[in-house]
């Protein structure tokens, strides 16, 4: 892992979407996989700004989002399809057609979860993937398991993520309890990876992931296995480092 430690969210913004541009300028139809939370919109807010300066064309990309509630239609002001709709794809220009993201009403969530990995082959395989991680070491909605094989599936979500994503919604018994979501197999096959972190309420879960064993009860951790991952954090995210 090459770990960077930077003065700001905003600076940390500043560099993910310097890597982002930079990989589409290098492979123009490059397959991104990307990310909610709260952590990437400085990323998404300067990579709309490179977009808007000419510095990078995305028409030529496909992307992959890693997750969605279950049950939340794409309307939902709190659906994973319409936050990435607001923050990043109404500001550049990625085809509509080439952007993907898991469908939450899906009739056959299992099939659209089987469908989603095939599209992803399809497409060639994700070149470079950011990340977030959970207050727990999850990863897009990977819980802590006991197994790291796992690819897109239907997921329940753990009580403290539950309460970590409620501040988005009017209570916690509104906050769905599943999601679907990428596994971390699905996850380990993209050929970079950018995991962000900031605020000091990540500085245990960002530990865990470089300094702790390699075990699924923290998923992150086993991007300290993964042959090219970039990690970007703030003092705070730093803290026990
Ligand atoms: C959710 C998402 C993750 C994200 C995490 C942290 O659980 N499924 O992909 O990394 O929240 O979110 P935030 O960046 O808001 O702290």
């Amino acid at each position: 892992m090459k770990i960077h430690v930077y003065e700001s969210a905003q600076a940390i913004g500043q560099a993910a979407a310097a890597l982002f541009a930079a990989q589409v300028l290098a492979k123009p139809n490059s397959v991104l996989g990307l990310a909610t939370g709260s952590t990437p919109v400085p990323t998404y807010r300067e990579m709309a700004r490179l977009y808007e300066q000419g510095a990078v064309d995305f028409s030529g990309v496909t992307t992959f989002n890693l997750d969605e509630y279950l049950g939340l239609e794409r309307s939902h002001a709190q659906s994973y399809y319409h936050f990435m709709q607001e923050n990043l794809f109404q500001h550049i220009n990625v085809p509509q057609e080439r952007i993907h993201v898991l469908k939450g009403t899906a009739p056959d969530p299992e099939q659209e979860c089987l469908d989603y990995e095939e599209a992803i082959r399809a497409a060639g395989g994700i070149d470079l993937q950011i990340l977030g991680i959970g207050n727990n070491g999850h990863i897009a909605f990977n819980e802590p398991d006991t197994v790291f094989s796992t690819q897109t599936r239907v997921v329940n979500l753990t009580e403290s993520t539950i309460q970590a994503n409620q501040r988005f919604f009017a209570s916690a018994d509104e906050v769905p309890r599943q999601a679907v979501s990428m596994g971390i197999g699905s996850i380990f096959r993209a050929r970079r990876i950018l995991l962000i972190a900031t605020g000091e309420q990540k500085a245990g879960a960002v530990r865990a992931m470089i300094h702790g064993p390699v075990d699924p009860q923290c998923p992150a951790s086993i991007l300290q296995l993964h042959p090219d991952t970039v990690v970007l954090l703030d003092r705070g995210a730093a803290r026990d480092l």
